[in-house]
Parts: C-alpha cells; sequence; structure tokens
C-alpha cells in the first residue's frame, strides 16, 4: 500500500488542524519557506525586495504557519506603492502574493486570511483595498466576487524581475482589477 489516511492533512494535522493555524507577521527566517521546497525560488529577491518594504512600513507581509509544518500561506499588504491606484498609504491598500499549499485549500484558511487582513487594513483607515487576478485564474475571482470585489478595469499583466540567478525574466499574464469598498 502506497498511500495511507495520513496523506490527508485534515487527518495528519487532526480535524482541528485550522484552529492550530497562526497568522503571523513575517520574520526573517521565514523567507526561505516562501519558496516551497523550490517552487517559487525564482522569486526569491522579489521576496527579498517585498520584505525590505515590510520592513520599512511600506508593506506588511503576513504568512499563515501550523505548529511543526510550518508555513501553509501567505498574504502580502502593500499599503503604499509606487502605483497609487493600488496603493497610495492613506485610503486605498493593495493585496497580492496570496497563496495556500495546495493540500491545505478549501478549508477556509484563505477565507480566514483574506476576512483578517480586510479587519487590519480598516483598522488601519484603509478604505479601498485593490488586487489583481489572473483572468484565466476563475476559481480565485470567485472566491474574491464571493468577498465583494468587483472588477474595475483590465491589468497587462507585463512586469519583468531578476530570478535567483540574477537572471530577467519577463511575465506577462493579463489580468483583471478588483476593488472592494471596506465598511
Ligand atoms: C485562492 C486561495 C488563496 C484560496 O485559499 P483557500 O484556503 O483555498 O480558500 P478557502 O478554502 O477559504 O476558499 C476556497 C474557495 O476558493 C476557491 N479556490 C480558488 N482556488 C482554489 C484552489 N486551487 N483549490 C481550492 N479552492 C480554490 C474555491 O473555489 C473556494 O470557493 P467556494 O468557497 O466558493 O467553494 C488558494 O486556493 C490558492 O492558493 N490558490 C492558488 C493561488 C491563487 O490563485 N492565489 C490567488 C491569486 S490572485
Amino acid at each position: 500500500m502506497t498511500e495511507s489516511y495520513c496523506d490527508s492533512p485534515t487527518i495528519a494535522s487532526g480535524p482541528n488542524w485550522l484552529s492550530q493555524v497562526s497568522i503571523r507577521e513575517i520574520t526573517n527566517d521565514d523567507l526561505p519557506a516562501l519558496e516551497w521546497d523550490g517552487e517559487y525560488s525564482h522569486l526569491r529577491k522579489v521576496y527579498a525586495h517585498a520584505f525590505q518594504a515590510h520592513k520599512s512600513g511600506k508593506a506588511i507581509l503576513w504568512v499563515a504557519a501550523l505548529p511543526e509544518t510550518g508555513i501553509i500561506g501567505q498574504i502580502f499588504l502593500q499599503l503604499i506603492s509606487d502605483r497609487f491606484e493600488l496603493a497610495d498609504g492613506i485610503d486605498r491598500a493593495h493585496i497580492y502574493s496570496f497563496r495556500i499549499k495546495p493540500e491545505y485549500r478549501g478549508f477556509g484558511l484563505g477565507s480566514r486570511m483574506l476576512d483578517e487582513a480586510e479587519s487590519f487594513l480598516l483598522s488601519l483607515s484603509f478604505r479601498y483595498i485593490t488586487l489583481n487576478v489572473a483572468k484565466k485564474n476563475h476559481k480565485a475571482q470567485n472566491l474574491y466576487e464571493r468577498f465583494g470585489y468587483q472588477i474595475i478595469s483590465h491589468e497587462s499583466g507585463c512586469w519583468s524581475y531578476l530570478d535567483e540567478k540574477g537572471v530577467w525574466r519577463d511575465v506577462e499574464e493579463p489580468a483583471w482589477r478588483m476593488q472592494k469598498t471596506l465598511s
């Protein structure tokens, strides 16, 4: 037998694993875990840059962590950026790099993180949240619509970054800009 019930995160961490998840600010020691055992190593410098923004107060990076397992999700909140239409540091903030490890998806953790992010941003007096979702990512779009986000514009999704080897990579992922008014 090659598979067992222990392969299921619900069983492996107990039926209450969700209640054991802590959502907290990232630390320097967490950065390697954002690479998900290599899958996101190409974003190492992007994450390092985001962490600098976190340290300077321009962004807040949260991770979801399980005792013993470690980091299983993340959500980044940009408070101010060069693109004021995304985050202006006054009343508009931007959510990005939101992801949960595949085996932990569909159990409500993403909804909880989004909910906590919204409450947190509201407590900082932000009134609008923007985010970009790839046009082909219908599942995530449904989640955002359920939360009250509406499409407000098209986003080309063209950007470039230096990968972990110092090589420029170009990305083109057409997206919808969505926005929610907090109340
Ligand atoms: C989007 C995401 C963060 C949601 O986290 P989650 O823990 O699965 O979210 P929840 O369990 O609270 O809610 C699941 C909802 O998200 C939707 N969803 C989106 N992508 C999903 C996926 N890959 N697997 C399961 N559900 C997904 C489901 O349709 C579900 O909607 P429903 O409640 O109406 O059935 C997570 O699925 C994920 O990491 N997806 C891949 C990365 C991604 O698309 N990030 C968003 C970029 S804009």
